[in-house]
């Protein structure tokens, strides 16, 4: 059983050994989250780090999940700060650890994120993902809508350039369902 918890910016900074854990085996497992493998522990921190200001101002809202204690997975949601963007967030950072995987925890997560965003008044959310990758089914089957694919878009971790496919999905408060327990 998991619990999943929106962190503040002072938990987001004691967590940051943990969160780095997870992003490094990520990342070193060839999921394209934006970095290239091997992903370095004390770069993943500084990462990770790097992300408090944009939290305690209110451009970016982390969840993190727990098993047993420990961070087995993570969803953010990235908020623009342009005057005519307020109605949309971005899902960003979606990752289950490898040992975690598969067990209803990246569900569970995307739900969160999605509700959390109808409850702060988005109404839009959008995001990019590797195109055929495992967590492109997540998307299609949580009903999130394939906008397109762009070629060569990111490098995999291991150098391989792929394309991207873009969703989008809109949500309302009331139509957004409670994450469903994990597996
Ligand atoms: C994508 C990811 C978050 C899914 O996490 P998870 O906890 O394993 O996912 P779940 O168990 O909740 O599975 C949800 C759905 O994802 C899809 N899925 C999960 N693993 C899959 C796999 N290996 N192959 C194909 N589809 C898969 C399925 O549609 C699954 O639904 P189902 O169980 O009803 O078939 C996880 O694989 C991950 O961390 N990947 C690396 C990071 C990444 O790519 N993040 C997305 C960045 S945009």
């Amino acid at each position: 059983m998991s619990t999943v918890v929106r962190l503040e910016t002072d938990q987001l900074l004691r967590s940051v050994d943990e969160l780095a854990d997870l992003l490094t085996d990520t990342v070193n497992g060839g999921a394209s989250v934006g970095f290239l493998a091997p992903l370095d522990r004390a770069a993943a921190v500084d990462w990770w780090r790097g992300r408090a200001d944009a939290l305690a101002e209110g451009g970016l809202a982390v969840w993190a999940a727990y098993t047993r204690g420990r961070i087995i997975g993570t969803v953010s949601l990235a908020f623009p700060d342009k005057p005519n963007s307020s109605h949309r967030a971005e899902v960003v950072k979606l990752m289950v650890h490898r040992e975690g995987r598969g067990k209803g925890l990246g569900r569970s997560l995307l739900a969160t994120a999605e509700r959390a965003a109808a409850e702060a008044g988005v109404t839009l959310l959008n995001l990019d993902t590797e195109t055929d990758s495992p967590a492109e089914s997540l998307y299609r089957s949580a009903g999130w809508t394939r906008a397109g694919v762009i070629p060569d878009y990111a490098r995999t971790p291991d150098g391989v350039l792929r394309p991207t496919t873009i969703f989008y999905k809109y949500v309302v408060a009331a139509e957004v369902s409670e994450p469903a327990a994990s597996r």
